[in-house]
């Protein structure tokens, strides 16, 4: 009586911040995955044990859910269950377990990994047949009711995988491209803070009309990406993130740790590089060419950065043990 789904985190490829308000975005689901279990818990409760974010046991009577104190790690999970449970009128206890290959630090989105993966276990779990549409949609609800902002393209990552063009709240959901990317990634060791983020560019856009023609230059060379995509030239893409890395510093959103690993690698040889997310910290990306990949590896390590041996292009949400 125990049903166990994984999903994908991801990574930003081109277009952050401008997908917010309605330009797309291209993402990529990395082979890092977060598992949720769900299980019979034989009380008329929610238990939640989620090591991984130093929650060892939580529990909420199932019509207090979403009310009360919210701790911070698991009210996505809470908001998942609330809706889940008022969509198809259940009332019964249940143990959720998650367990992460990634570390939340590094900003691959394990907040929409999680919630992914928690619709397909409870669709499973309690015999609720869910398209993909539906578990994007009821995941990406869950979002929005703990954060309040955001595009939702980390859910569509999350739940779809491979690698795609996205445009907020998921009318389009496309793949572009089949398979790992050429990519080297590097982790700052700054932890960012997305709706921190995503209000500073809110606050940017009301009071500097110029905002606007940024994210239209975002919207075009997003656009160009996926056509460079098909055609499989990482030479040109890779050129396209040092535009987009430009328009993105406009926006005060780059950082000087950001700015580092992104210089080392353009140095050693990378085809161009980028931060991928909010900003502020996280994780640059650079497209790097396989005789220059070692090089632009031991740059980044020289900078001070970790370097994340992640593939890309990943699976999206699926189940893997049923009851
Ligand atoms: C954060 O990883 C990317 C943003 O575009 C926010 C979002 O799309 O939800 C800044």
């Amino acid at each position: 009586m125990k049903v166990t789904a994984s999903a994908p985190g991801k990574l930003m490829l081109y277009g952050e911040h401008a997908v917010v308000y309605g330009s797309p975005c291209i993402v990529t689901a990395v082979d890092q995955r977060v598992r949720v279990t769900v299980e019979p818990n034989g009380e008329g409760e929610i238990h939640v044990c989620s090591p991984n974010v130093g929650l060892d046991e939580y529990h909420k009577k199932i019509s207090r859910l979403g009310k009360d104190d919210l701790p911070k790690s698991m009210a996505f999970v809470e908001m998942l269950v609330k809706r889940f449970y008022e969509k198809y009128q259940i009332n019964e206890g249940i143990r959720i377990s998650t367990e992460s290959d990634f570390s939340t630090q590094f900003g691959f989105g394990s907040s929409a990994a999680v919630v992914a993966a928690l619709t397909k276990a409870l669709s499973s779990y309690f015999y609720k047949k869910m398209e993909n549409r539906e578990i994007f949609e009821m995941a990406y609800q869950a979002v929005l009711d703990v954060q309040g902002v955001g595009s939702g393209f980390d859910v569509a990552a999350s739940v779809y995988g491979g690698t795609i063009y996205y445009v907020t709240p998921g009318t389009v959901i496309e793949n572009v491209y089949e398979g790992n990317l050429p990519m080297v990634v590097g982790y700052t060791g700054v932890k960012a803070d997305t709706p921190t983020l995503i209000r500073q560019v809110a606050e940017l856009k009301r009071n500097e009309g110029w905002v606007e023609a940024v994210f239209g230059d975002i919207t075009d060379l997003v656009n160009r990406a996926k056509i460079l995509f098909v055609k499989q030239d990482f030479e040109q893409l890779g050129k396209l993130m040092n535009k987009n890395q430009k328009l993105l510093s406009t926006l005060n959103v780059s950082s000087v740790e950001l700015d580092k690993l992104i210089k080392v690698s353009k140095e050693s040889g990378a085809n161009g590089a980028k931060l991928s997310g909010a900003g502020g910290g996280d994780c640059m990306i650079s497209f790097t060419a396989e005789s220059k990949r070692e090089n632009v590896i031991e740059a980044i390590k020289v900078a001070g950065g970790v370097w994340m041996d992640v593939r890309t292009g990943a699976p999206g949400v699926r189940l893997e043990s049923e009851k």
